[in-house]
């Protein structure tokens, strides 16, 4: 049997993150062919939230209903155990895919070529670049035309706020591209368009080998050597460490749909990815190689049946082995709970599992006892910290339509709002419930889910803000005068922090300029 360091050694767990269309799902389903946890193309496009779909929540849950089987697709490759977690294209969850991005080691950022860096990837980025998550960008749909490459990754290090290191370089790009020659190994590869058929190598020594002006004419073969030594003499060798700490981001160039350039990206993924590493916690840090189990609930999924009121929540394994069957402190509640029935996921099937390691997510089906954040442990009194939650976009006031129904509503909200649909807010001038979301779809969700899952009748009233943020201040004048102005817009979050809502940009902008003792946060990590 394989011990605890060799199964934390062989883990690679990351999501793949970009702006919609750019590729995401194409790329992972090239993946899963390559660990032959799929045998043909098309079987992960029913998990894709069609955008088309203007609005049609119901389709959209429905569709996410079918994704828990997906929302972590495990398989093996080679020595490696690759845990890829799906995140929710549509916009309208943007903070569900925040908080994946706190279960994983490292992300995948898919960019098309054509278009460049989009604002969904600008803020994907941000969410990385705090918790300094080492990022490979994949630059999609060379077989199309698109802008110069240099130019691209320009533009990736401007836009993305991140140093980049191209390992592998295209020769010509759209109806005239020819292939992807290989930085970190050395290798050319051709290109021929086709969905099944995997890369066309020909075997070169450097460089400067005449088998590639034999492969691809003297014309391209004297530009990609011009282009490769521009390269050496701009962008600094790559360097592991740098990729590690956040700082550097390896840049691949290929063809998701013509499955042009993804084993390259999948076979130095492999090799310079990390596996799960040290996290921590309120009391210290955790590292994956200690023998005690610990690990956080960082997804709930709810069952969309009224009937069985039943969720999976989502574990990510951060520290020893889980076993089924096992008593696990839940911390929050102080209970000791044995779980009979964790499942994993694994070729896109989901099973009962037995015992799972660090980098692993189980799935526990849960009757309302797991909140977003929950941590569980072998016994000590850990919290895993890292699970912001960030000013949402929309706001509106909750109001019961059914006065028989409120005990109903209240727990309603309550458990929606562990779940992390949304952000619930109380005014502290009026004492009404504001629900903050990032997307109109939320709203729907949680009026439906209130009605059919907890009976109770809600309605939606307007109120116009900005932003919802955290304030604090080492001054407790300062804080008291500023809430004393500020009272008809102060509320406080589920934890009782103070928040202030601004209701313009400029109102924000003049409280910041006269109250400089009082921190503004934007996220509720701070
Ligand atoms: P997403 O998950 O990031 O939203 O993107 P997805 O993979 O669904 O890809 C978006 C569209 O781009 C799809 O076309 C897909 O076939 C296409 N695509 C992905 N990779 C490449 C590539 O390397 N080259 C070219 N030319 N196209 C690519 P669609 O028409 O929206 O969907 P479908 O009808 O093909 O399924």
């Amino acid at each position: 049997m394989a011990s605890l360091t060799e199964e934390i050694k062989r883990r690679r767990t990351f999501a793949i993150i970009s702006h919609p269309d750019a590729g995401k799902t194409t790329l992972t389903e090239k993946l899963l062919l390559y660990g032959g946890a799929i045998h043909i193309a098309g079987a992960v496009k029913s998990n894709k939230i069609k955008k088309t779909a203007t609005s049609d929540w119901m389709e959209i849950e429905k569709q996410r209903g079918i994704s828990v089987a997906t929302s972590v697709m495990g398989f093996n490759y080679g020595d490696y155990k690759i845990n890829i977690l799906d995140t929710p294209g549509h916009q309208d969850f943007a903070e569900d895919t925040y908080r994946t991005l706190t279960a994983v080691d490292s992300v995948i950022i898919v960019v098309d070529v054509a278009k460049g860096v989009e604002q969904q990837t600008r803020k994907l980025m941000e969410v990385c670049r705090m918790r300094n998550t080492p990022v490979i960008i994949f630059v999609n749909k060379l077989d199309r035309e698109g802008r110069d490459p240099f130019e691209i990754l320009d533009e990736l290090e401007s836009e993305l706020k991140i140093d980049v290191r191209p390992l592998s370089w295209p020769i010509n790009i759209g109806a005239k591209f020819k292939g992807v020659y290989n930085i970190y190994e050395n290798t050319l590869d051709l290109f021929t368009p086709d969905k099944q058929k995997v890369t066309n190598r020909v075997e070169i020594d450097n460089v400067n080998d005449s088998r590639i002006d034999d492969a691809v004419g003297e014309t391209d073969a004297a530009k990609l050597r011009e282009d490769l030594e521009l390269i050496e003499g701009v962008y600094p060798e790559f360097d592991r460490d740098k990729y590690l700490a956040g700082k550097v981001a390896p840049v691949f160039f290929g063809s998701a749909l013509n499955t042009f350039g993804v084993k390259e990206l999948l076979d130095c993924f492999v090799k310079i990815a990390p596996s799960p590493k040290p996290i921590d916690t309120e009391e210290r840090t955790v590292n994956p190689e200690e023998s005690g189990f610990s690990g956080f609930v960082f997804k709930i999924h709810a069952n969309m049946d009224p009937n069985h009121r039943s969720c999976i929540a989502f574990v990510k394994i951060c520290s020893g082995r889980f076993e089924r069957n096992a008593p696990y402190r839940h911390i929050r509640s102080g209970k000791v709970m044995k779980f009979a029935a964790p499942t994993a996921f694994m070729a896109q099937k989901k099973d009962i599992v037995d015992e799972a390691f660090p980098g692993d997510i189980v799935g526990i089906p849960d009757t309302g006892n797991f909140k977003i954040g929950d941590t569980l442990t072998s016994g000590e009194e850990l919290h895993f910290k890292g699970l912001p939650s960030f000013s949402p976009e929309m706001f509106k006031y909750i109001e019961n339509t059914d006065p028989m129904k409120s005990k109903q509503l209240e727990k309603g909200i309550q458990q929606l709002m562990d779940e992390g649909v949304a952000q619930l807010f109380t005014n502290q001038f009026n004492g009404r419930k504001i629900i903050g979301t990032v997307g109109q779809l939320q709203f729907e969700v949680i009026q439906y889910r209130l009605l059919h899952e907890y009976g109770a009748k809600c309605r939606w009233e307007p109120i116009s803000l900005y932003k919802a943020c955290w304030i604090e201040s080492d001054d407790a004048e300062a804080l008291d005068a500023f809430k004393r102005r500020k009272h008809q817009f102060m509320a406080t979050d589920r934890q009782g922090r103070d928040v202030f809502l601004a209701d313009s940009s400029y109102v924000l902008q003049m409280a910041q300029n006269d109250f400089p003792k009082i921190k503004f946060h934007f996220s509720s990590e701070f």
